[in-house]
């Protein structure tokens, strides 16, 4: 298996190969390696390239050496087959020690909260249900969400609008499904650059998924007048394009609705950070703004509170939204009724509002820090940080964020490449960065180590090229 005529050396070769198999799910996560004299013994190679494979490759994050243990494949990836997992080692469970940037990771502080553990009690406290949830929720939880988003979000939404889920993927799922109950494979337009798991899922749930490029403020409604068919739904991120930052102006998404009603298309209306705008207030969401085409708004605990939860909803109105609850019944996956409860306490008690007005504090420092770190930096183009809890870092050609994403991890960071969210445009070079969970000082460590990186690399690309 290893070519010996080949110039690259087989200790490389042998490092590809394990690369490819972990990649490709051939060896599995927690799988333990064959000892490297066995390895050598059987592939006819000495000793030393099998140790300069594992430990090339261990320095890269994907294995784990356990001492006399062996040693075991480290990482878990996102995915078979999306472009999350193209290029970037993103293991399992990042270790203590590591400083973890990866995107869409919230402060771990609602769980610290008083009312947080009050609100349980009182769930606990009350008597124990023997039946199922509702399908579609409990009428606490829908109740308390309805009042909420209509405080947060200036939604007018009765709590028969919505529709509780185990989070954004869930919400996916059903929608496709639903879509699926109309008799063909739905198409689905999803952003590109967008969010890999949304894609992964829709595909998964039996959607035909089609990219839908994006500028700098979000989706382009002009490409979507152009297309030869329209779809039969389309994935937006309106108030914080995922993961480039574009917030999609109100004429924008007028022209969208627009476009939408005529083309009887469905817009499914990813609102997941709303709730923290650092500049400016949120722009209204498609489901609050006048127009009769079919919006479908898709919320999720997981940046408010934890994606731990498995919480989020949806927000679903006229056919669309009695298919859906339909669906819903049929699929018989109701969400815990405790977490609901707690949550219901939560939501009704003021409890998620304080949070997320303390969270939103905690974030607009970091990304303050980001600034201050970052910003006056020629080689380094900071976006996204209009709001979230991410941002992105756009870097010059001649340092390959790949490699900035490999170097960083074996220095106790993790971080995510750009590319990893591109599906068939061209990839931006740069680095995604989430802020929302490490602390100040981890944040700023973070930071010291990937710009010494990149400074590290440019130096020796203009040396290399002089
Ligand atoms: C664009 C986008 N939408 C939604 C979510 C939340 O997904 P879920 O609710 O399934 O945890 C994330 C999480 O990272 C995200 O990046």
């Amino acid at each position: 298996m290893l070519d010996r005529t080949s110039h690259i050396p087989l200790a490389a070769q042998l490092a590809g190969r394990l690369r490819e198999a972990i990649l490709q799910g051939t060896l599995r996560p927690e799988q333990t390696l064959p000892a490297s004299r066995r390895l050598a013994a059987e592939l006819g190679v000495s000793r030393g390239v099998v140790v300069r494979a594992y430990e090339q490759i261990s320095g890269e994050g994907y294995l784990e050496s356990h001492g006399s243990a062996g040693t075991r494949v480290a990482v878990r990836f996102d995915g078979r087959g999306t472009p999350a997992v193209k290029t970037t080692p993103r293991p399992a469970a990042v270790r203590e020690a590591m400083i973890d940037l990866t995107p869409g990771r919230p402060s771990g502080e609602p769980f610290r909260d008083r009312e947080w553990r009050a609100a349980w009690k009182r769930a606990i406290a009350e008597p124990v249900q023997i039946e199922l949830p509702p399908a579609s929720g409990t009428p606490a939880l829908r109740a308390a969400l309805a009042r909420h988003l209509g405080a947060s979000r200036g939604l007018t939404v009765d709590a028969g609008d919505i529709v509780v889920t185990a989070g954004t993927s869930d919400a996916l799922q059903l929608i496709a499904t639903a879509l699926r109950s109309l008799g063909k494979a739905p198409r689905v337009l999803v952003e590109d650059p967008g969010y890999p798991t949304a894609r992964r899922v829709l595909t998964a749930a039996g959607a035909l998924v089609e990219a839908t490029p994006v500028g700098d403020d979000g989706s382009e409604v002009r490409q979507l007048s152009s297309l030869a068919s329209p779809p039969d739904a389309i994935l937006v991120t309106p108030s914080h394009q995922y993961p480039l930052g574009g917030r999609m102006p109100v004429q924008e998404r007028l022209a969208l609705l627009d476009w939408a009603e005529q083309n009887r298309v469905t817009i499914l209306e990813d609102d997941y950070d709303s709730e923290f705008r650092h500049t400016r207030m949120p722009l209204p969401a498609l489901a609050s703004l006048p127009s009769n085409a079919e919006v479908i708004l898709i919320g999720t605990f997981s940046k408010t509170l934890s994606p731990w939860l498995r919480c989020g909803y949806l927000v679903v109105r006229g056919a669309a939204g009695e298919r859906i609850k339909r669906t819903r019944q049929d699929l018989d996956t109701p969400v815990s009724g405790i977490l609901q409860s707690a949550l219901a306490n939560y939501v009704d008690g003021g409890g998620l509002a304080r949070h997320i007005a303390r969270a939103r504090r905690q974030y607009a420092h970091r990304r303050a820090l980001m600034i201050d770190r970052l910003g006056a930096r020629d080689d380094l183009k900071l976006a996204a940080l209009d709001g979230g809890l991410h941002a992105i870092i756009r870097i010059d050609e001649q340092v390959d964020a790949r490699e900035v994403v490999q170097e960083a991890f074996k220095q106790g960071v993790c971080v995510v490449a750009l590319e990893d969210y591109f599906a068939e445009g061209a990839a931006e070079n740069g680095l995604v960065i989430g802020y929302g969970a490490p602390s100040d000082l981890q944040l700023a460590r973070a930071l010291d180590v990937i710009t010494a990186i990149i400074d590290r690399k440019a130096k020796s690309s203009t040396s290399g090229s002089a």
